[in-house]
């Protein structure tokens, strides 16, 4: 999967969660430049993992930023905190779009939405391209109008919009977790860019290996918090499976990390606890998929 580089592309962690863009991007070997995550306990896992490999991200608390709407209220603002960078990743919480709202610029008809956070950071920063990512709902939410709207938005700001439908196992990890990601390129380079989607690679592991013992299943659940507990006959189901030897196994932190493809050395900090990094693990990005996705990205970027 590894592109060799000719250049080293940098990127921004927007809503960096426990920072699963920021593992696949810099296997890769990109470098991440600024951090914007609010939640305390995210914020202890990340740095947790991230401070001894990339310490300078922590030295400067503007870099290693909280709330993204206290850096986007201007355009100074977002140059004050936000170095350039080349690349925006980001797997935004989805909120619905208000209809409400005649203002007259057109990103205030999105104020209060996280994509609009987004929206000002590329008009601000000029990066040569975005890869952020959503539920799959998002194509159909409010009858399809929400993800028209950012289409409009992004295209206003002369990016490129494409959407690609992905499942997690089409590209490694036993896990279904299907979502949508939103890729494009800067206006004076999208005509020239040629970004293709990765070719499926099948589960790289199964299920089977994540438990360390035989089940007749190779494909996980996707995880989530909600219904947790509520026993393998529930259809809210998803962290009890039903092991070949007839045992109901509950799956454990360490073998949702591993599901997801984080690394071996990916550990939670003690401070953080066993709800908590359920949660954390529910809201991260499958990193082998985005890694598929960011290398053909980067390779786009390196032939243009
Ligand atoms: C869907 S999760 C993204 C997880 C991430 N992609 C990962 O791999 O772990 C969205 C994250 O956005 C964070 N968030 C929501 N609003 C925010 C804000 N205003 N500023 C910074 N972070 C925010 C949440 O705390 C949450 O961790």
């Amino acid at each position: 999967m590894l592109v060799p580089k000719k250049k080293q592309f940098t990127f921004i962690d927007l809503f960096a969660g426990i920072g699963g863009f920021h593992i696949a991007f810099s296997n890769l070997g990109a470098k991440c430049v600024y951090v914007s995550e609010y939640e305390k306990y995210c914020r202890i896992t990340y740095e947790n993992y991230f401070k001894p490999k990339h310490p300078e991200l922590f030295k400067d608390p503007k870099i290693f930023g909280e709330d993204i709407k206290k850096v986007t209220i201007s355009e100074d603002i977002i140059k004050e905190h936000i170095p350039e960078f080349d690349i925006l990743t980001g797997g935004f919480p989805c909120q619905p779009f208000s209809q409400a709202g005649q203002k007259k610029g057109f990103l205030d008809k999105v104020r209060g939405t996280l994509f609009y956070d987004i929206a000002r950071i590329l008009e601000a920063r000029q990066p040569k391209a975005y890869f952020i990512e959503n539920v799959r709902g998002l194509k159909a939410h409010d009858g399809g109008n929400t993800i028209k709207e950012m289409e409009r938005i992004i295209k206003k700001l002369g990016y490129s919009f494409n959407v690609y439908s992905v499942r997690a196992s089409d590209y490694g990890l036993p896990t279904h977790r299907p979502r949508l990601y939103m890729i494009g390129f800067r206006k004076d380079i999208k005509d020239r860019v040629k970004f293709e989607e990765p070719t499926k690679t099948g589960l790289k592991f199964t299920l089977s290996d994540v438990f360390g013992k035989k089940i007749n299943k190779e494909i996980g659940y996707t995880l989530r918090l909600g219904g947790m507990d509520s026993g393998l006959k529930d259809r809210r189901n998803w962290d009890h499976y039903l092991m070949e030897d007839g045992t109901d196994h509950k799956i454990t932190v360490e073998e949702a990390t591993k599901m997801m493809g984080f690394p071996d050395d990916f550990i939670f900090p003690d401070e953080v606890s066993k709800r908590q990094r359920m949660k954390q693990l529910g809201n991260s990005v499958a990193i082998y998929a985005i890694q598929a996705y960011a290398a053909k990205l980067m390779e786009a970027l390196d032939n243009i």
